[in-house]
């Protein structure tokens, strides 16, 4: 483990308070000068790492060293690499699928500079969320990958729903909602040809604890302040992963239709008019079912159209 790594575990213990640079210096056999350092390159990472001269430092919200101990060693089908912070765990992952690594290779950061969302959008990605990617290599045409996206959000929404005891709902494609507000969203990524998939990487990121921008709040919400619980986010990751791997593998061979009648019981926006904005334009209609393909059907002028990509705006 990193000097980082062990400083920010130092302050999870007793949570929120305080530590003198000359303990932590003295329990880590370093100078205060080099915790100074260190302090500060943390924070120009991104961990709210305060410091007071008298008292000394402490990190608001405690540090949750469950990622980091997670991370440290091969977790069944999982590989996982560990960072503190990085630009974007899609960019790596998506390194890893092109350098040739295999299936369930899997990047998580603390902290993302470049937090990537749909449709080139910036996502947020401070300490105290969930942020990683997971690298998968189907077996499948490329056509036949798009609604992996949407059983990851099926048992995103399970997992959440489990370990946070909240009621979570799917908004298609890629969202979970609690209370009407976003927690959680999947941006996929595959390279391919027709006929064939080389690699896809699922990047998943999860508010639990992050703090949101005033743009966000209105729309976004974190698991900790709906659930009032801050739980190990090892708990979180690895519920979603032993409820994917078995979901995963009954894809590959039944693809999305077995899964069909369980993520429309768990749509969530209104299923009356809803307005979708799509390449084409935007539509509005009533939201009737998603199909095989994971396309969501919209009955618009008598017509029920397969919409395989677009946004509700709610
Ligand atoms: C969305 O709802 O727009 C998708 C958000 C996906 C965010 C995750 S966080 C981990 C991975 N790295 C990124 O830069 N993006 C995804």
């Amino acid at each position: 483990m990193s000097i980082r790594e062990q400083l920010l575990g130092a302050f999870a213990v007793p949570a929120g308070t305080p530590l003198s640079g000359e303990s932590l210096a003295a329990r880590f056999r370093v100078s205060r000068v080099a915790v100074w350092k260190h302090v500060q390159a943390l924070s120009a990472m991104g961990f709210p790492i305060q410091s007071s001269p008298r008292s000394g430092y402490r990190l608001s919200p405690p540090f949750d060293a469950s990622l980091s101990r997670y991370a440290k060693s091969r977790q069944g089908w999982i590989t996982p690499h560990y960072f503190l912070n990085t630009h974007t765990t899609q960019r790596l992952a998506k390194e890893g699928g092109a350098a040739g690594l295999p299936e369930g290779h899997l990047w998580i950061a603390e902290v993302q500079t470049k937090g990537r969302g749909r449709l080139e959008r910036v996502w947020e990605s401070s300490y105290g969320g969930l942020w990683f990617s997971l690298l998968l290599r189907p077996s499948l045409p490329a056509a036949r990958v798009p609604p992996l996206t949407l059983l990851a959000g099926l048992c995103l929404r399970d997992a959440i729903a489990k370990v946070y005891a909240v009621n979570a709902s799917l908004k298609w494609p890629n969202d979970v909602l609690v209370n009407s507000r976003k927690v959680a969203g999947i941006l996929t990524e595959m390279s391919g040809q027709i006929d064939r998939t080389d690699w896809v990487v699922m990047g998943i990121g999860v508010n639990i604890a992050n703090p949101l921008s005033k743009a966000l709040k209105n729309r976004a919400a974190t698991l900790a302040d709906i659930s009032g619980k801050m739980l190990s986010r090892q708990k979180l990751i690895e519920c979603f992963l032993t409820l994917f791997k078995p979901a995963y593998q009954r894809f590959l061979t039944q693809g999305f239709e077995p899964f069909q009648t369980r993520y429309w019981s768990h749509y969530c926006p209104p299923k009356s008019e809803i307005r979708i904005q799509t390449g084409n334009g935007l539509l509005r209609g009533k939201a009737r079912g998603i199909d095989a393909s994971g396309a969501i059907l919209i009955e618009s002028r008598r017509k029920i159209l397969a919409i395989s990509e677009g946004e509700i705006i709610l």
